[in-house]
């Protein structure tokens, strides 16, 4: 299905491409965790539609979904994005490749920092936020960007990844566990994927019961989460 659905989708950019292919060539091992082509296109479509001034990412990787949304900015736009350099040095070389390219440069600016830290530090305001790292703390970034009125009243959240793997829906997923001192490799995989689900479940839930929030879980690649806050 996904097949189909990339091959029914209109192209993607040049820069786009260069970065999924360089991913896959120096960084095998986690370029399933870049945003896809049709993730990118998504967030293109959404920037174009929604004209913002400001874009906050949290998780940059190899810049995949920075790019897809800076080159459809308005102009004067702005993109500022968050990684702590957790998953791959290398990642971040392709981003900061990526974002000196003529058709983007000088609209990103990079942040080697904690998103945790840097949402509690940041003292601007956006009018896109898209949070794509550290699932477990879901909640809690929800949690500063709604209390420091981060995103500004007319704009919008996403959340990737909040189908996990379809994990959401398991009936017997197992009460919290300590998987960090899992010595077994394979066995520290499963539980800390059980333990993402957890945290990613308890999060799809919670949105839906927070005044004003008007929620889209859109069915794209892992799950995207779309959130508006109603204002009357
Ligand atoms: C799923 S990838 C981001 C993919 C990217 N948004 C895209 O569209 O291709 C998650 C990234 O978040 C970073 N990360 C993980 N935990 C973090 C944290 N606590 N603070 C900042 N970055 C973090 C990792 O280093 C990784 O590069």
């Amino acid at each position: 299905m996904d097949e189909y659905v990339e091959q029914h989708s209109s192209p993607s950019s040049e820069l786009t491409r260069w970065i999924r292919e360089e991913t896959a060539t120096r960084c095998p091992a986690w370029a399933d965790i870049g945003s896809s082509k049709s993730q990118g296109g998504f967030l293109a479509m959404l920037v174009s539609l929604q004209r913002p001034a400001s874009i906050l990412e949290i998780g940059t990787f190899a810049g995949h979904g920075a790019v897809s949304m800076a080159e459809r900015l308005p102009q004067g736009g702005r993109l500022v994005t968050v990684d702590n350099s957790a998953a791959d040095p290398v990642a971040l070389d392709i981003a900061q490749r990526a974002f000196a390219h003529s058709t983007v440069a000088g609209r990103i600016s990079l942040e080697i920092a904690d998103a945790g830290e840097y949402l509690k530090s940041t003292t601007e305001s956006y009018d896109l936020i898209f949070v794509d790292a550290d699932k477990p703390n879901y909640l809690n970034y929800l949690d500063v960007i709604c209390d420091r009125q981060l995103m500004k009243p007319s704009g919008v959240m996403i959340f990737d990844n909040t189908l996990w793997g379809g994990r959401v829906l398991e009936p017997d997923l197992p009460e919290s566990e300590d998987f960090e001192s899992e010595p077994d490799p394979e066995a520290w995989v499963r539980l800390m994927q059980d333990d993402w689900a957890r945290h990613v479940r308890a999060f799809n839930n919670e949105v839906l019961t927070r005044p004003g929030f008007e929620v889209v879980l859109a069915p794209i690649a892992d799950g995207m989460t779309l959130i508006r806050v109603q204002r009357d």
